[in-house]
C-alpha cells in the first residue's frame, strides 16, 4: 500500500482496555481496537503503525524514531494528556499533523481531565465517542495530511 503511514500512539493503561472501567472505555480490548483502526486505515488507503507504552519517555522515543516513516499521528496519551509538557513538545517537534482522541467524554469527568496540555500541538481532538471516535479522528487526520501536502497552500513544513 502506497498511502500515508499513520502512527497510532496509545499511552498508559490503554493496554488494559476491555478490562478497565468499561463504563468509560467500552469493552473492546486494545488488539480489537487496533484491528478496527487498521481496517479503517486500509479502507482509506492508509497504513496504521501502532505503539503502546505506560512510559512517557518511550512514547517520546516512538515519536522521534518514527517521524520519518509517518505522515501524521493519532494519539490517545491517557492521563499523560493532562500533565505531560514533554509530550506536548515531542508532538510539536514531530512536525506533522497530530489528532488527539479519547474514548471517554472528558467534559463529563473530573475537572483535571478537562485540561489537555497536548491540545495546542494537535490539529483536532475527538472525545466521548468510544472506538468510533478513532474513525472520525483518522478522517480528520487524513484531511489535515492531504491539505498539508497540496503544493501552493503554504502549509508545508
Ligand atoms: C482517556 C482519558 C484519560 O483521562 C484517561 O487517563 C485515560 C483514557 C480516554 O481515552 O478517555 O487513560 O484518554
Amino acid at each position: 500500500m502506497n498511502g500515508p503511514a499513520i502512527l497510532v500512539l496509545h499511552g498508559p493503561n490503554l493496554n488494559r482496555l476491555g478490562r478497565r472501567d468499561p463504563a468509560h472505555y467500552g469493552t473492546l480490548t486494545l488488539p480489537e481496537l487496533e484491528a478496527k483502526i487498521a481496517g479503517w486505515a486500509a479502507e482509506r488507503g492508509a497504513r496504521a503503525l501502532f505503539f503502546q507504552s505506560n512510559h512517557e519517555g518511550a512514547l517520546i522515543d516512538a515519536l522521534q524514531h518514527r517521524a520519518d516513516e509517518a505522515a501524521g499521528a493519532l494519539v490517545n496519551l491517557g492521563a499523560l494528556t493532562h500533565t505531560s509538557y514533554a509530550l506536548h513538545d515531542a508532538l510539536s517537534d514531530f512536525a506533522r499533523p497530530v489528532v488527539e482522541v479519547h474514548l471517554s467524554k472528558l467534559a463529563e469527568r473530573e475537572p483535571w481531565r478537562q485540561v489537555s496540555v497536548i491540545r495546542p500541538a494537535c490539529v483536532a481532538a475527538v472525545d466521548g465517542k468510544g472506538a468510533e471516535g478513532y474513525r472520525e479522528a483518522l478522517d480528520r487526520l487524513l484531511t489535515a495530511i492531504a491539505e498539508r501536502s497540496v503544493p501552493g497552500r503554504g502549509k508545508e513544513a
